[in-house]
């Protein structure tokens, strides 16, 4: 078995991890930090207020709940607390990563901005933005209690993208062939075709098995992680570190190809259901070979 998941904080399981030890990240952190919170997690599961609120319904259909990230960048102590977290966290992964190793991290276009100032101010080079489309209920509403008055308005878009911030630790060579040849890391592994890795990848909502295998309210779709996670370890060798791992469907990527790979995750009824997940996730798809289109 190549992968690991581990029930910890990330926090404190990489401040204790060797220098050096992984080559690259790819993860999709509590975008807004506290929406995976314990006390956060029990309103959503008691359906009592918090930060995760039902989308509006149009069709009749029942909505799975979403945290509002309106609620954080309207408050300035909110986007600090989010600042605070990334800064101390990009500061812990920039020792673990080889120089040269780079962090695809998801984010939403509300707070993406927050994390990216952390990243760099923590050391980190911006190489990009890989936008993934997606088809969301959020945004596009019309003003709240005037919703005929202003019917052909809207306040903010509907979201049809996320953000992925592209990152990567310095070389610690003079060159990216150098520091390819010493630390096997510095650039983006092409796809199986040899095209450049892309950074518009055509995506939409996670099919309803990879959600059946993998209950978690952010579970991510394999097409779309399998091409971040080939793209992430140049020569397919070294370790890809999910430090939020949820239901493991990174891991479940870089299983698929081959790689190794090690996941955190802090909440023991994700961390478990992880355990179960991976190799069913692993397995679906096995025709695919082409990540172009
Ligand atoms: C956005 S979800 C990731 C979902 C994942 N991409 C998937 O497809 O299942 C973030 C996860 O990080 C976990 N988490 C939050 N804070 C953490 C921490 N400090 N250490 C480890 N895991 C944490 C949450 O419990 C949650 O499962």
């Amino acid at each position: 078995m190549s992968y690991t998941v581990i029930h910890a904080d990330c926090f404190e399981w990489m401040a204790c991890r060797e220098e050096y030890s992984i080559t690259a990240i790819v993860t999709d952190p509590p975008y807004g930090v506290k929406e995976y919170t314990e006390s956060e997690m029990e309103k959503r599961r008691q359906k009592k207020g918090g930060i995760w609120r039902i989308p509006p319904s149009f069709d009749g259909h029942a909505r799975n709940p979403l945290p509002r990230f309106s609620v954080i960048n309207d408050d300035p102590c909110e986007r600090q607390n989010v600042y605070d977290f990334f800064y101390h966290w990009a500061k812990l992964v920039i020792r673990l990563l080889v120089p040269g190793g780079h962090v695809f991290i998801a984010s939403t276009p509300l707070l993406s901005d927050i994390v990216s100032r952390a990243m760099r101010e923590a050391g980190f080079e911006r190489r990009g933005e890989i936008i993934r489309t997606v088809s969301t209920l959020r945004g596009g509403d019309r003003p709240k209690g005037a919703e005929s008055e202003f019917s052909e308005l809207s306040v903010i878009p509907r979201g049809l993208w996320e953000p992925w911030g592209l990152y990567r630790k310095p070389l610690s060579e003079k060159t990216v062939a150098e520091n390819l040849r010493r630390w096997k890391a510095g650039a983006l592994r092409r796809d199986t075709n040899s095209l450049p890795f892309c950074d518009l990848i055509p995506s939409g909502k996670t099919p309803r098995l990879e959600r059946q295998i993998a209950p978690h309210p952010s579970v991510k779709p394999q097409e779309f992680l399998r091409k971040l996670v080939y793209a992430s370890l140049p020569f397919g060798t070294g370790t890809v570190l999910d430090p939020f791992s949820g239901s493991g469907s990174t891991l479940a990527a870089a299983e698929f190809w081959g790689y190794d790979s090690v996941g955190i995750e802090k909440d023991a009824f994700f961390f478990q259901l992880s355990q179960s997940a991976i190799p069913q996730l692993a397995k679906l798809y096995p025709q695919t070979v082409s990540l172009s289109g």
